[in-house]
């Protein structure tokens, strides 16, 4: 069975690939590299033995997504395909919505008039802002968008549940991902940030490996157990083999129409001096910080409750932080030993 992977060579997507793959699924990938490297498609081929087929399309495009339809058999759709900088999305909000809701409501035309009928989408925890609660289920409250970047994961969300109500065959789940990280264990492939990196885990190996001076823990004076802010960090592969689950999911519910969300995390809370101490032990490598002031914007604590996914998936994240680490660790020598 062939399975479309918009945004297939980005950091979650293409660990996606590998695991779509192993469960006997064929990979078919459409990304227009705006923010990925034609280097992803090398990895790939290394760990899967043979070239995966790829267009180099923009989703927005419904011609280019029509001719990947019409020359394969397409059973599932992943949508990845999207703007993903919180910051960025505050200067520049229109290429956030026009990209991210733009792609999402070309892909669904497509699909419809294509006549496929199973989406797996790629959301965010962003979607529950700091929560009041800990950890968030399914339907913890959704608050009012952090970013633009936030707010569009909320609106693509909310598009999907729409149609699929309005009795067009559709089946969909939305998968609200928590803080992804780590890499492949074969370190053929990981996350590649593009310039300064935004997220901690990225910060940390390119502080550890001397690309840069000192880091900065931003804040550690919140109301947690150490003063830094808490995160649900999960291994990406443990994230992509969800994805994997949740198509099988789709294709066995037997209505025409589907709509449901999961939490995709570890159900455990981390700080930023947790994983910074943990990437130090797992590493045997010092990581150079300062505690500095805290990063505008950042939510406190969140973390996920997962028996919706446990239960309604058959899924657990299985790898815990410090292998995550590790791999993040490799897949960071690895580069280094490229030139990267
Ligand atoms: C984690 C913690 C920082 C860098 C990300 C995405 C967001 C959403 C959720 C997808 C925070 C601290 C970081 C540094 C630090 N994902 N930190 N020093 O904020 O949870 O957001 O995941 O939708 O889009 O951006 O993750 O990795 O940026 O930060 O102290 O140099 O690390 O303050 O507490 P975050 P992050």
């Amino acid at each position: 069975m062939k399975i479309l992977v918009t945004g297939g060579a980005g950091f979650i997507g293409s660990h996606t690939i590998v695991e779509l793959h192993q469960a006997g699924l064929e990979p078919i990938i459409v990304d227009d590299f705006s923010n990925s490297s034609r280097s992803v498609l090398e990895g790939l081929r290394n760990i899967l033995g043979y070239e995966v087929i790829c267009y180099a399309e923009d989703c927005n495009r419904p011609e280019s997504l029509r001719r990947v339809f019409g020359e394969h058999d397409i059973a599932g759709v992943i949508h990845f395909a999207a703007s993903k900088a919180v910051g960025e999305s505050v200067q520049q909000p229109l290429k956030y919505y026009r990209n991210n809701l733009g792609s999402l409501f070309t892909l669904l035309t497509v699909m419809l008039e294509q006549q496929r009928t199973h989406l797996v989408f790629s959301s965010s925890c962003t979607v529950y802002g700091q929560p009041k609660e800990l950890p968030v289920n399914e339907n913890s409250p959704i608050l009012p968008a952090e970013s633009p970047y936030g707010n569009t994961k909320q609106i693509c969300e909310e598009i999907i549940r729409d149609t699929t109500k309005s009795g067009v065959p559709l089946k969909a789940l939305s998968l609200r991902y928590f803080n992804p990280i780590g890499a492949h264990p074969s370190a053929q492939i990981g996350e590649l940030p593009i310039g300064t990196p935004g997220n901690l885990v990225p910060f940390i190996t390119q502080t550890a490996a001397g690309l840069r001076g000192q880091m900065t823990v931003f804040g550690d004076d919140y109301p947690t157990p150490d003063g830094t802010c808490v995160r649900d960090y999960i291994h990406v592969v443990d994230l992509a083999k969800a994805h994997v689950k949740a198509l099988q999911l789709l294709f066995g519910q037997a209505a025409a129409n589907h709509y449901d969300v999961f939490n995709i995390g570890t159900g455990r809370g981390a700080s930023v001096l947790e994983v910074i101490r943990t990437f130090e032990e797992v590493t045997g490598t010092q990581v150079d910080y300062r505690i500095g002031e805290r990063r505008a914007g950042d939510i406190e604590q969140i973390y996920a409750e997962v028996n919706k996914a446990t239960e309604g998936l058959h899924w657990r994240a299985e790898k815990p932080l410090r292998e995550a680490l590790a791999d993040a660790w490799r897949w960071q020598q690895k580069l280094m030993r490229k030139g990267g």
